[in-house]
């Protein structure tokens, strides 16, 4: 019988055909289902691996600039995390305070730098665009992780994934989406994920915090059935998914405005008596007062796995945009 040898550097080398690979990762629009199901597959098996092994050499001697101009939690610690459960290692820049963007550094000046130390730049940053800034001076990938009220395309991934986890399909679900739809860079992104999908759409807001009419009329051009609120009590009866935001106070030119919406909407365990009883409530986090902590103890609560899978997400990100997935 002729053996078969398997070539030696078959796995060293990079995937460059995954259609992920050096690319930049700003918007959601980029992605379609099919690879939404590609980078599912890749964080489901990053979730098996961390839970049976802890780690994979995959990135092993790869270095990740993690550049954060906004406060961040999970965000930051995950993008870390999921870099070093890979092998590679990162360099923080959350306090954009002790770098040279103190001195009057630009953000193109402060990319440059950063991509002759690292492989792949992960950028948090104020502005609307400022991803798509970076991306256009930078050679190495860069990945968004919020620019201003724009996009959030990472969270977006990781909420269609928590709710395909959590439910089994995305197909003809309801989702609401409840609060600050107006600032809420999560609301924007994943209302143009979940158009890719055969969805109805139920926009929960005061009327100051709408979601912004470029959306909806996109959300029209789909031809997906939507419908817009101000009373969440309407709403949760008969709603398979209800996202809930925070209003984001940063975002308010008059603060006396937010004061008046800032509590808008409060979801107790009294409001979810009403709910199906398979369904799910879900948050980017942080909360400040819109989930009281007694929903925390509901099993229809999704907000704490949903953030587990962050790095799962991210994992399966940098391995697909260098090649190693
Ligand atoms: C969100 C953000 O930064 O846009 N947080 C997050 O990344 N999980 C939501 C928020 O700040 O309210």
């Amino acid at each position: 019988m002729a053996m078969v040898r398997a070539p030696i550097f078959a796995q060293l080398m990079a995937n460059t055909n995954n259609g992920f690979y050096q690319q930049d990762i700003i918007s959601v629009r980029q992605f379609d289902r099919v690879k939404l199901d590609y980078i599912f597959g890749v964080a489901e098996e990053m979730r098996h691996m961390v839970q049976q092994i802890g780690s994979a050499d995959l990135l092993r001697g790869r270095v990740l600039a993690n550049l954060f101009y906004e406060p961040s939690t999970r965000t930051s610690s995950s993008f870390m995390a999921a870099m070093q459960r890979l092998g590679g290692s990162v360099i923080p820049i959350n306090e954009v305070r002790y770098s040279s963007v103190t001195k009057g550094e630009s953000l193109p000046d402060t990319v440059r730098t950063l991509e002759c130390y690292a492989d792949i730049i992960v950028l948090r940053h104020p502005e609307v665009g400022s991803a798509q800034i970076a991306a256009d001076y930078a050679s190495k990938p860069v990945i968004n992780a919020g620019d201003g009220t724009g996009e959030h395309p990472t969270q977006a991934l990781l909420d269609l994934f928590t709710i395909q986890e959590e439910i089994g399909r995305i197909d003809g679900l309801k989702v609401a989406m409840v609060g600050d739809l107006k600032y809420g860079r999560t609301v924007h992104s994943l209302t143009r994920l979940l158009s890719l999908f055969d969805v109805a759409l139920v926009f929960v807001s005061p009327e100051v915090l709408r979601l912004p009419r470029e959306l909806v009329d996109e959300v029209k051009a789909k031809g997906l059935p939507f419908s817009e609120h101000e009373d969440v009590a309407e709403v949760v009866a008969d709603v398979d998914v209800l996202y809930v935001t925070r209003v984001q106070r940063e975002r308010f030119e008059d603060e006396s405005l937010y004061e008046k919406v800032k509590d808008c909407y409060v979801i107790t365990p009294e409001l979810l008596k009403r709910a199906k009883e398979r369904m799910i409530v879900m948050h980017p986090l942080p909360r400040v007062n819109e989930i009281s902590y007694e929903v925390d103890r509901d099993p229809r609560a999704a907000y704490f796995r949903q953030m587990a899978n962050g790095m799962y997400i991210r994992m399966a990100l940098l391995a697909a945009v260098l090649g190693r997935a």
